[in-house]
């Protein structure tokens, strides 16, 4: 299928002021800035505040991305967000920051998708642009995981932090195909590996379901490690399949980020070289679905990522889901 010709016009980002690093987690627990740094590649995170949420981190990030990219919230004709800890049940965190930013009436709704949440939004933002319905998207990833955090499983609690990406996507003024390839699936043998049990209708949050620990995250680590990094390989040999590209012909390599570990298997097997990743688990921890556009944003802004060149993004988590995408940085 042919790709229409698509522009990114602006991007934003948007993390917590408040940081909590390493050395903050040895007081909390019994961990050390050695071991998170070692096995995860994390330094910092930044947490939401009492009145952020979901919805406030990506209507600052998606301000950003409308102001770079020169247009008014009234051309947004679709919002979608890339979300798991949206600020209500419903309605959806899109409508919230639709409402916030103005945007009077797009088609507005949430990807639920654990951490690969932004890059299904992404996909299907491009899927209406490429069916001529709309013109602008607005794609927002926003997480506030940290709200779910289980302190007393120290292997996940230091993992996690809070934050927002967005990317205005157009097809006005644009000359050349955004997407280049792109692979997408879940594996739902896994979904029971990585949850939040309790809020939804099979656990409602009452007294038993805090009781029985059903309001807070957890995570089978070893085993999301080991598929994070066999459906990374499986997602980069489908994009190099179905594009004739050479790993040499990427110019960035974006993985969601969870683990730096995940990231460096991956890159070792195709030798790809360290200049080529793109790396800030450092400073935010995993962000869930704001992992990708925080990313993005923080790479364009710095000057790291420049028109014309060539990007794999690639995303797993929750569910189990996973996707994959060659896009080229058309501004
Ligand atoms: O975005 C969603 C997708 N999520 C992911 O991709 C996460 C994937 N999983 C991971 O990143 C890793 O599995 C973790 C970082 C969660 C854990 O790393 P690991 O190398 O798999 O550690 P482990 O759970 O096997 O634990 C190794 C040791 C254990 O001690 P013993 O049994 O060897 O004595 C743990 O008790 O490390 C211990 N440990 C810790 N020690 C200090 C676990 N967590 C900690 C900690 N500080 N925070």
């Amino acid at each position: 299928m042919g790709f229409v010709n698509i522009r990114i016009a602006g991007w934003g980002h948007y993390a917590p002021e408040k940081v909590v690093t390493n050395q903050d987690f040895e007081k909390m627990m019994d961990t050390s800035d050695e071991w998170i740094t070692t096995r995860s590649g994390i330094k910092r995170r930044h947490y939401a505040g009492p009145d952020e949420t979901s919805s406030t981190m990506g209507v600052i990030a998606g301000k950003k991305a409308l102001l770079l990219a020169g247009m008014q919230p009234e051309e947004v004709d679709l919002l979608i967000v890339g979300t798991s800890t949206q600020d209500m049940i419903f309605p959806s965190t899109a409508c919230l920051i639709a409402n916030k930013l103005g945007c009077p009436e797009p088609m507005a709704f949430d990807v639920s998708a654990g951490c690969t949440g932004f890059l299904h939004a992404f996909s299907i933002a491009t899927q209406f642009l490429n069916a001529g319905l709309y013109k602008t998207a607005l794609v927002i990833g926003s997480d506030t995981i940290t709200r779910y955090i289980d302190f007393s499983d120290r292997a996940t609690a230091v993992l996690f932090g809070d934050g927002a990406g967005a990317v205005v996507i157009t097809t006005k003024g644009a000359s050349k195909p955004m997407v280049l390839a792109e692979i997408h699936g879940s594996d739902s043998s896994g979904a029971y590996k990585l949850f939040i049990g309790g809020g939804g209708s099979a656990h409602p949050i009452n007294v038993h379901s805090i009781k029985n620990h059903e309001n807070v995250f957890y995570m089978n680590g070893k085993e999301i490690f080991k598929f994070a990094v066999k459906v990374s390989d499986t997602i980069l040999d489908s994009l190099f399949l179905q594009t004739g590209l050479t790993p040499d012909q990427i110019d960035h390599y974006l993985f969601h980020q969870a683990n730096y570990r995940i990231i460096e298997s991956t890159a070792n097997r195709l030798h790809i070289p360290q200049s080529k990743l793109i790396v800030t688990i450092d400073e935010y921890g995993n962000t869930s679905s704001a992992t990708i556009p925080m990313s993005l944003s923080v790479s364009a802004d710095s000057g790291k990522i420049v028109a014309g060149q060539k990007i794999i993004l690639v995303a797993f988590g929750a569910g189990l889901t996973w996707g994959g995408m060659v896009i080229q940085w058309n501004l």
